[in-house]
């Protein structure tokens, strides 16, 4: 068999993974959820899904992939396929290179808001909105859902064209000229933007003591950090906690499993998957917990912060924090360090997205990198046109609820059993520690064989007895919105139908050999 891409260098492959794991998820998605979820009471079921599902679910994906890339394969229906060598083992794997697809395809419009946000805030645009309604309308408008400060949607268009375009020409050039590069340079960048605002959100103290003398950044950092047993017995913090720990951290995705697949044998797994998760957690935590929530209690209090969060999933990131740069000094400068640390903190992340598509279409089609990247890149920007024409009809949310959190846990659970239990937790065990620079507690055998499983099971057996009836109906959705939903639902169900077929085509093309 031909050489392999390889990664270039270890730190490059560790800030590349984080990069991957480091997203819109740490300084957007993270908040808003601590603050619906009740804050302290939110942090605890986090914590747990983290050292029970997050951990676990990294070293396995991180398995997966590095033995699947001994078979050349970077995508998951053909590392399902090496480890299971069933026939039904590859169309499970055709989830792994769905989500992430079409994640990318809702992810890179969020991320050229952010984009064309940087500059907004540089060019004062937003400047003199002081208002929470006229904020939003700002937003609304440049999101097309409703006329108003922008008349039309082309500096949407225009900046999701430039976004792609970026995502592209470095997927184009490759895992170590392209996304390892784009990590080196930027996940430190990223790392001192967020210390930056950390540390400006910190001074800010109490605002306005004498009006308002309880809102402050202390008391934003207390309602995180403040832990809340009351709520524990509440079902849908659990979800919510382990959905987030998916999300974040990117497992359930198959990305991960892609970067891995570009390790040599006896590379080390054990402490790059066990840094990933720690400079994700780092990052989100440390430096996204003391950003966009604790001003906003500071500026706006306790109750009006859970309300923002709770109105919509932009408007912390999109409303609440112009309006607080619009007071500070310098706030066109803040301004554009909050949105330019998401476009580097969305764009390392972007670039993994389609990476085990590109790599299924080489590996199982035998075309060119270049010819693989620009078929994805057309269809990624086919597609995209979708979520910004239908973005006021819930078109996005309905990929985002599917893509972006049930299927991830789906995918969680069959991956773990596949590892665990078909291909057996013994031989997964020496897998995990082969080449390991550090020793892994026995602790994390059992976890792995019987209490991430068992956990995610209760999680999604929990959902199908609340939420799925529901949700499959649409009970709580705005009449209007309804048909374009069920849009966004054939749309993903055709592109699930198509990616079996290539899937079954593919392994009819050439059927991978295991007797290497
Ligand atoms: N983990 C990323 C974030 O927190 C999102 C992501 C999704 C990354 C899918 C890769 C694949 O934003």
């Amino acid at each position: 068999m031909s050489e392999r891409e390889r990664w270039a260098t270890r730190i490059g492959l560790i800030l590349a993974a984080a990069g991957n794991a480091v997203g819109l998820g740490n300084f957007l998605r993270f908040p808003v959820q601590a603050a619906q979820n009740g804050g302290g009471a939110f942090m605890i079921p986090y914590f747990i899904a983290f050292l029970l599902l997050g951990i676990p679910l990294m070293w396995v994906e991180w398995s997966i992939g590095r033995y699947g890339g001994k078979y050349h394969h970077g995508h998951l229906p053909g590392m399902f396929d090496a480890i299971w060598r069933n026939p039904l083992a590859k169309y499970i794997g055709v989830l792994g290179i769905f989500v992430s697809s079409i994640i990318m395809i809702y992810y890179c419009y969020i991320e050229s808001w952010t984009l064309a946000f940087s500059f907004f805030s540089l060019g004062k645009t937003y400047f003199g909105l002081t208002e929470f309604e006229s904020m939003t309308g700002f937003l609304r408008s440049y999101q097309g859902v409703e006329s108003g400060f922008f008349t039309s949607i082309l500096p949407a268009y225009f900046f999701l064209l430039i976004t792609l375009g970026v995502n592209f020409y470095i997927l184009k050039r490759g895992i170590s000229k392209g996304i390892e590069l784009l990590a080196k340079f930027g996940m430190p960048l990223l790392i001192i933007m967020a210390i930056v605002l950390a540390i400006r959100v910190i001074t800010l103290g109490t605002p306005d003591p004498i009006n308002y003398p309880d809102r402050s950044v202390e008391n934003g950092f207390a309602f995180i950090w403040n832990p809340n047993f009351s709520k524990l017995g509440d079902a849908k913090i659990w979800l919510a906690a382990a959905g987030q720990i998916f999300f974040t951290l990117s497992v359930g995705m198959g990305t991960l499993q892609a970067y891995a697949s570009y390790l040599k044998e006896k590379d080390d797994i054990a402490l790059n998957g066990l840094s990933t998760a720690s400079t994700n957690e780092f990052v989100e935590v440390i430096l996204g917990g003391s950003i966009a929530i604790p001003v906003a209690v500071a500026f706006f209090g306790l109750t009006a912060t859970t309300e923002i969060a709770s109105g919509g999933a932009f408007n912390l990131g999109f409303v609440s924090m112009p309006l607080i740069f619009q007071k500070l000094p310098l706030g066109e400068f803040f301004g554009f360090l909050w949105f330019f640390l998401l476009f580097i903190a969305g764009i390392t992340s972007s670039v993994a997205m389609v990476q085990p598509l590109i790599a299924f279409l080489k590996e199982q089609f035998k075309i060119s990198h270049n010819k693989a990247t620009l078929y994805v890149a057309i269809g990624t920007f086919v597609s995209s046109h979708l979520v910004v024409a239908f973005f006021k009809f819930g078109f996005l949310d309905e990929l985002d609820y599917w893509a972006g959190t049930f299927f991830l846990v789906l995918i969680g659970f069959l991956e773990v059993v596949i590892f665990a239990w078909i291909w057996g937790m013994d031989k997964g065990w020496i897998e995990i520690n082969k080449g390991a620079d550090i020793k892994i507690p026995k602790f994390f055998y059992y976890v792995i064989k019987y209490v991430t499983p068992l956990y995610i099971l209760t999680i999604l057996v929990y959902w199908g007895l609340t939420d799925a009836i529901p949700t499959l109906l649409m009970d709580n959705i705005p009449d209007e919105q309804i048909p374009y939903r069920w849009g966004a639902r054939a749309f993903m169900f055709i592109v699930f139908a198509g990616l079996c077929f290539m899937v079954y085509k593919a392994w009819k093309l050439n059927k991978p050999r295991y007797d290497l």
